[in-house]
């Protein structure tokens, strides 16, 4: 009989599984000082690297050589295409609600006009498809012209030609989205919209609705539309504060709010108890081409003026920025002037992570034989 690794308590009950081994993930992991780690490789390592290098490092385990890059890139691009009615569907979904719906419902059309019911078909056609599945859902949404799909442009290349977003150099547009993609790819196995996605498919549905139920989870502005949220944060104390605010008054305004019992976004993790070096990556970028936006100062305030805030009460474990605190305002500052589709961006990229974990428990974990429907305990508690 093995040593427990971990004792329940009641405590632990109610607490949203918080910190409760499950299983093991392939892909990623997240140290708690250290951040993100793609396979053995810190992020900070991976961010020069091709968007697909990266999806190779997750789907391999190795960053591939020239040769296996060339044939992994050719099999993606024999993938990339939608059939002529799943997009003709997608322009038929309502625009009503978060385009976050749109996105949740086009996977679900493809699960039902582009699946093979194989995982693992399913799990690299999918990679190769989302930036056309998603180039036209917000191309729907927006009323924008969705133009031809040519993958052999590069992952990102040509999802950024695909959308014609007004007004906006599409270098600027491809400087931030290529880096917020592979940043965004993975974050350990117990993520809540990693945990949906495999919960879901551990009941054997395939892997477009299960994909679709997670980026369910990852809607909520506790998961991914965090990151909307943190941009209207910032653009609040950007009104509130002026351009010429100083640390002292962001340090002030923040002070008020918490007394206030107002919220204050962009700060904390579940796992991490260190500045998000993925919010780290992007404040340098933001630094080195946008110190000048006004919306980039005041997030750069903010990642000064709220750990020393926020370590003023005890009770706070972690007073760090997390990515969210920055990402919408680069994305906005690049000229992606569209917070409804920043959730949308992080979803597109959290398929890539959550379809490789999910491919492990349904066809390689215990053996071949697969992670068993989940089926967590639950106390009778009867009417309260
Ligand atoms: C993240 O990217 O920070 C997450 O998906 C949230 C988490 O790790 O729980």
């Amino acid at each position: 009989m093995d040593e427990p690794i971990f004792s329940v308590t009641k405590e632990h009950l109610e607490t949203g599984l918080r910190g409760y081994p499950v299983g093991y993930c392939t892909t990623s992991f997240v140290d708690p000082q250290k951040g993100l780690f793609y396979m053995d490789q810190p992020i900070s390592q991976l961010v020069e690297l091709d968007p697909l290098e990266v999806v190779h490092l997750l789907y391999s385990g190795n960053v591939g050589s020239k040769e296996e890059m060339q044939a992994f890139r050719a099999d993606l691009h024999k993938r990339a295409f939608l059939k002529e009615e799943t997009l003709k569907t997608i322009q038929t979904l309502p625009k009503n609600g978060h385009p976050m719906k749109i996105f949740a419902c086009a996977l679900i059309t493809c699960g039902m006009l582009e699946s093979t019911g194989d995982y693992k078909e399913d799990c690299l056609n999918l990679i190769a498809k989302i930036p056309l599945i998603v180039a036209a859902a917000i191309s729907h949404h927006a009323g924008w012209k969705l133009n031809l799909s040519d993958p052999s442009k590069g992952y990102i290349e040509n999802f950024v030609d695909m959308l014609s977003v007004p007004d906006t150099p599409k270098e600027e547009l491809l400087r931030v989205f290529k880096i917020f993609n592979k940043l965004h790819y993975d974050h350990g196995g117990g993520n809540l919209s990693a945990f949906v996605g495999k919960s879901v498919a551990s009941g054997l549905e395939d892997l477009y609705g299960a994909i679709a139920a997670s980026m369910c989870a990852l809607d909520g502005p506790r998961h991914g539309k965090a990151n909307q949220d943190c941009l209207e944060f910032t653009l609040k104390m950007l009104e509130e504060l002026g351009e010429n605010a100083t640390v002292g008054d962001v340090e002030n305004r923040l002070r008020d709010k918490l007394a206030n019992k107002e919220l204050v976004y962009g700060f904390g993790h579940a796992v991490l108890r260190v500045e998000d070096p993925r919010a780290s990556i992007f404040y340098e970028l933001a630094k080195k081409h946008y110190s000048n936006n006004p919306l980039i100062k005041m997030a750069l305030l903010l990642r000064e003026a709220g750990p020393k805030v926020l370590k003023e009460n005890p009770k706070i474990s972690n007073p760090y920025p997390n990515v969210d605190a920055i990402s919408g305002a680069l994305l906005s500052a690049s000229g992606f002037n569209y917070p409804h589709y920043y959730t949308v961006l992080f979803g597109m990229s959290r398929v890539v992570g959550i379809s490789i974990q999910i491919l492990y428990e349904r066809s390689i974990a215990r053996g071949g034989k697969g992670v068993p429907i989940y089926r967590p305990k639950y106390f009778f508690k009867g009417k309260v």
